[in-house]
């Protein structure tokens, strides 16, 4: 259910500055653009403390406690709503999960009224997930101060807490970036996934990123300024240290035309146990989810050892306590 009214004609900031405090502290998660490596670090680890060195189950504390945070999503998910969920919970908050098809919205509430509502019953952190494009930053600009606004998924633009959990699993595995060569293949075009990954390797200094589509499904150059742009999956997972596949977002396409059938889209694109003979030796496997098992990865190469996709959910629910804690000591703090 995309947001309709019409945003404001000028904004003020920008995302990636409207996001920090005048001293540089992160007051809302809109972007991964715009952080530093040293935030980007800090935050890495404040996730890493999260996760029990005994069995990586994550860890719990109080320090939300008193705090209220609504989950407004606006689209379908599982594996960020359950895990701000359970993050929120984890660190002492009152959860508000609100079922926005039953909500006043449907009565054609506006999305800023239904916010300064639920503000007025103290609600501190909101997580959105919207299908438009500049939703969460419009709601940040009106929020009162002790609130902080948190990007769950921006149409195809921007999904930083899915980016930060992708960086985290990836430094796990292979400890530092800079000589790593990763390849994200799939739905390049209009995948936010993809957009927050590519911010977060440039600024980690990733030694090489590759993204592989076919040429419908090709992003715009100048959205990933510092990737190559491939149309052969072979070509593109030759030595690679790290392998994502994403799905074709279908909700995000119009006209499907151009769009290969499962079984050529499989043939050409899909990651499976032959084309990782090409990529390094000890290579990884990622897939943000939902996954299509036999389109764009081979059903049993995402069970093999190899494969980090359990660990990447773990990972962000570890990344979503850190991002509740940190803009929480913001706010505490001013
Ligand atoms: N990766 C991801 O955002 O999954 P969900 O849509 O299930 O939240």
């Amino acid at each position: 259910m995309p947001v309709t009214e019409l945003f404001e004609q000028a904004p003020v900031l920008d995302d990636a500055r409207l996001q920090l405090t005048g001293t540089g502290r992160l007051r809302h998660l809109l972007t991964l653009k715009g952080l530093k490596r040293s935030m980007l670090t800090e935050l890495l680890d404040q996730s890493e403390a999260f996760l029990s060195p005994l069995d990586n189950a994550p860890v719990r504390s109080r320090s939300l406690a008193g705090k209220t945070v609504a989950n407004l999503f606006f689209e379908p998910s599982t594996r960020t709503r359950a895990s701000f969920d359970l993050a929120a919970k984890r660190l002492g908050a009152d959860v508000l999960n609100l079922d926005v098809n039953m909500s006043s919205r449907k009565k054609g509430e506006s999305i800023l009224d239904m916010i300064y509502t639920l503000q007025a019953m103290r609600v501190d952190i909101f997580v959105v997930r919207d299908a438009s494009a500049g939703v969460p930053a419009y709601i940040a600009r009106h929020v009162m101060d002790h609130v902080s606004i948190l990007n769950a998924g921006e149409s195809d633009v921007s999904h930083p807490t899915q980016g930060l959990l992708d960086l985290l699993t990836i430094r796990q595995c292979k400890q530092s970036f800079e000589k790593l060569i990763v390849v994200v293949v799939g739905d390049i075009a209009h995948s936010r996934v993809a957009r927050s990954l590519a911010s977060g390797l440039a600024t980690m200094g990733v030694g090489e990123l590759r993204l592989v589509s076919p040429k419908s499904l090709a992003p715009d150059p100048a959205d990933f300024p510092r990737a190559r742009i491939l149309h052969k999956l072979d070509d593109g997972i030759r030595g690679a240290d790290v392998v994502m596949a994403l799905r074709i977002q279908r909700e995000r396409i119009g006209n499907l035309d151009g769009i290969p059938g499962i079984d050529e889209y499989f043939a050409n694109f899909g990651v499976s146990h032959e084309r990782m003979k090409l990529a390094a030796p000890d290579a990884i496997v990622m897939h943000p989810g939902p996954m299509n098992r036999g389109i764009e990865i081979e059903s049993s190469l995402a069970d093999s050892p190899c494969s980090m996709i359990t660990r990447q959910v773990t990972n962000g629910l570890a990344v979503r306590m850190a991002i509740l804690s940190a803009v929480s000591r913001t706010v505490d703090t001013r």
